[in-house]
């Protein structure tokens, strides 16, 4: 069903690293999640106008920098000196936004698996993908199960499957009806199909696990939520709290 079944997804992956407790998508974020003991982070990337992939989320700069305009008008050099951390508490003062190269290394220091989301800018996708690949091939070990692609533009996701016949690919949702996702995830042989949360019904689930082999819900920050979405049959959840399930008898960090 998929082009790599040797992916091993813990039950729960850091969303945007650790968003509850750092600023999200920041070098901060990361390093608390792996403090508290995440096995995967999930984190966005996009590029700059100079065509730099960094981690970040919005397609604007205002909410989580001290910038304006948006992030595809603006240049690599130009968004080193804002301060993404401020809007988050004062003291993450000194961070910056993260460039890709920036994330794989850390994450590859900390041997933690990544879900890399692709979000890109419109009209960018194609080159989104590619810069992604690029940068992944250089610095990523590709084939050791610790890295799972996901986006919700399928013209990234199809370039990305062009690029790389066997790196594992998750379907992004956030309504069911958004996309013929059957055919999508067939003819990409995704892995997982990665879906908002609240459209989950056991029916449904059904329905998903047919055709993928993973399904992953986003994003769960009540521990009482997961444990039910878990009992539904779904495999893994994002959470802005990696820790969300630490002190769970019950939790284990893999399937
Ligand atoms: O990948 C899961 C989730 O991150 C998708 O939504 O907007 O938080 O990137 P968003
Ligand atoms: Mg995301």
């Amino acid at each position: 069903m998929n082009a790599n079944t040797t992916l091993r997804l813990p039950k729960i992956i850091g969303h945007r690293a650790a968003g509850a407790y750092a600023p999200e998508n920041t070098v901060a974020a990361l390093k608390t999640a792996n403090n508290l003991k995440a096995k995967w982070i999930e984190f966005d990337v996009m590029l700059t106008q100079d065509h730099i992939p960094i981690v970040f989320h919005d397609d604007t700069l205002a909410r989580t920098t001290n910038g304006t305009g948006l992030v595809a008008h603006t240049q690599y050099q130009d968004l080193c000196s804002l301060d993404a951390g401020s809007w988050f508490s004062p003291k993450f003062v000194d961070e910056k936004i993260p460039t890709l190269v920036d994330y794989l290394r850390l994450a590859s220091d900390y041997h933690l698996g990544i879900n890399l989301e692709i979000k890109p800018s419109l009209g960018k996708e194609i080159e989104t993908a590619e810069k992604v690949v690029e940068r992944l091939h250089q610095h990523w070990p590709m084939q050791d199960g610790s890295l799972l692609i996901s986006s919700f533009s399928i013209p990234a996701l199809q370039r990305v499957r062009e690029l790389d016949k066997r790196v594992p690919l998750g379907l992004l949702l956030e309504k069911l009806d958004a996309v013929d996702w059957q055919t999508i995830t067939h003819q990409l042989s995704c892995y997982s199909l990665n879906i908002h949360h609240t459209l989950l019904t056991t029916e449904i689930i059904k329905a998903i696990k047919c055709k993928v082999d993973y399904l992953l819900a986003f994003t769960v920050n009540d521990k009482d939520r997961a444990f039910t979405l878990f009992e539904m049959g779904v495999d893994s959840i994002f959470s802005d709290h990696p820790d969300l399930l630490l002190h769970c008898p019950m939790h284990a960090p893999y399937h």
